[in-house]
């Protein structure tokens, strides 16, 4: 078979290994890839949002299957292009993935059909969200409605921060017109899991759990960013997690989205916390996450392209998900300064080492092949992924293998997967 990739992220990086661990892949090709997708598909310069090109390109090299990555190709539709050529594709369609690309609609769904969330209300303008505000309760969380790049969620710990929230969402537009609508809801508590599902449109699978660490620097201070990293499972998803899980939150999104004739095709991932009344939605993604895909799919024992098959063909009931019995961590490195201000550019070394190295990834998020050699081009980037019998061992193999590679103004979190020790 002939494989696509559409994206050129870390987590492109983990789908294109599994790719290539495929028996039933001859050939992979990424648009647009990057330096370490390049040592195991052909990386073909188009945007990730340019549909005309893509479906002409999968036409051309008469491509099997095209699997999206990212968010925004999937929120705009480049899967609907797809099927509208005739052309196998795995990512939802735009009017399922909506469940991403509007906070609003997610919230409503989850209303009409029970699913345990926190509560909340929508607002299409300032002064009736400003005075909701009045007489609500603190700390409150507000949500721009579109896409933000993961940076529309505000958190608010008394009315004047919530004030200023709105403005910054709604007046200001610090994310465009991701902000015309807004989502008020309730500040839960609790430990966060992320839980990613293989989806066929009826039947849904969850793969094993894993947890993000979003803030930039240790004890989850500083910035929120695209993720710092991630360990896979989460000791805190218990059997009986999974259980209620799989009966009050994944069955029931999966069956809402059919009832509501929008067919979900892909991966959806499911951000929980786990609060003192249960489990509870907080934010669904159309897609796998990134970093999450680092440390989920290195564990998953089946062979990738079977199971996106299984989903396109509706036939995922008929597939045994698997997860080997270990645990990964995942280090994100970053340049120093991310997610703000920082440099790139800088010569990276020691990749090499992790070429005959079982168990140990690196997966490139930011980086660019130049005459140089390969060097830093973006904030996140690179993803080192450790496994180990247990999360101890996968914590201490890599941060060990972080410390194979080097490139000038390297940063890291020292304590991922920290939250472990407390167990
Ligand atoms: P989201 O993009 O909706 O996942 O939100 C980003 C982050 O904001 C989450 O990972 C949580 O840490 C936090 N968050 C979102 N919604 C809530 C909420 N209702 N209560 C507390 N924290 C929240
Ligand atoms: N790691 C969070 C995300 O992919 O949205």
């Amino acid at each position: 078979m002939k494989v696509l990739i559409v994206g050129g992220g870390g987590r492109e990086h983990a789908i294109a290994v599994k790719c290539s661990e495929s028996k039933n892949v001859d050939k992979l090709y990424a648009a647009p890839g990057n330096a370490g997708i390049a040592k195991l598909a052909e990386c073909v310069d188009i945007s990730v949002m340019d549909a005309d090109k893509l479906v002409a390109f999968a036409k051309e090299k008469e491509i099997d299957l095209t699997i999206i990555g990212p968010d925004d190709p999937l929120v705009a539709g480049v899967a609907d292009a797809f099927k509208n050529a005739g052309l196998r594709v795995f990512g939802p369609a735009k009017n399922a993935a909506i469940i991403e690309g509007s906070k609003a609609f997610s919230k409503d769904l989850m209303k009409k059909y029970n699913i345990p969330s926190a509560a909340y209300e929508v607002f299409n303008n300032a002064d009736d969200a400003l005075s909701y505000l009045e007489t609500a309760k603190m700390p409150i969380v507000l949500k721009a409605d579109g896409l933000a790049l993961g940076k529309g969620v505000l958190i608010c710990n008394n009315l004047e921060e919530a004030k200023a929230g709105v403005k910054t969402l709604m007046l200001d537009k610090q994310f465009g017109s991701a902000g015309d609508k807004i989502v008020i809801e309730e500040f839960m508590t609790g430990r966060e899991v992320s839980v990613l599902c293989f989806c066929d449109g009826t039947h849904i699978k969850p793969m094993t759990s894993a947890q993000d660490h979003k803030r930039a620097k240790d004890g989850d201070k500083g910035l929120n960013t695209g993720g710092m990293g991630t360990f896979s499972p989460s000791p805190f998803y218990t059997d009986d997690v999974d259980k209620f899980c799989k009966e009050k939150i994944y069955q029931p999104t999966m069956d809402a989205m059919k009832a509501e004739g929008r067919d979900f095709t892909g991966i959806l991932f499911c951000g929980l916390m786990l609060t003192e009344d249960g489990p509870k939605v907080l934010e669904y993604n159309a897609r796998f996450g990134d970093p999450e895909a680092q440390v989920v799919l290195p564990r998953m024992k089946n062979d990738i392209i079977e199971v996106m098959e299984a989903c396109i063909d509706g036939k995922l009931d008929e597939v045994d998900l698997q997860f080997e019995d270990n645990a990964a961590v995942c280090v994100i490195l970053a340049s120093d300064g991310y997610p703000e201000h920082y440099e790139k550019g800088f010569v990276i070394s020691g990749l090499e080492t992790f070429d005959d190295k079982d168990g140990y990834y690196v997966f490139h998020a930011g980086t660019k092949l130049t005459d140089k050699g390969i060097v830093t081009n973006g904030g996140r980037v690179l993803g080192v992924t450790a496994k180990g019998e247990d999360l101890h061992k996968a914590r201490a193999n890599a941060y060990e293998a972080t410390k194979w590679i080097d490139f000038e103004n390297k940063y890291m979190r020292n304590d991922i997967g920290k939250a472990i020790d407390e167990q």
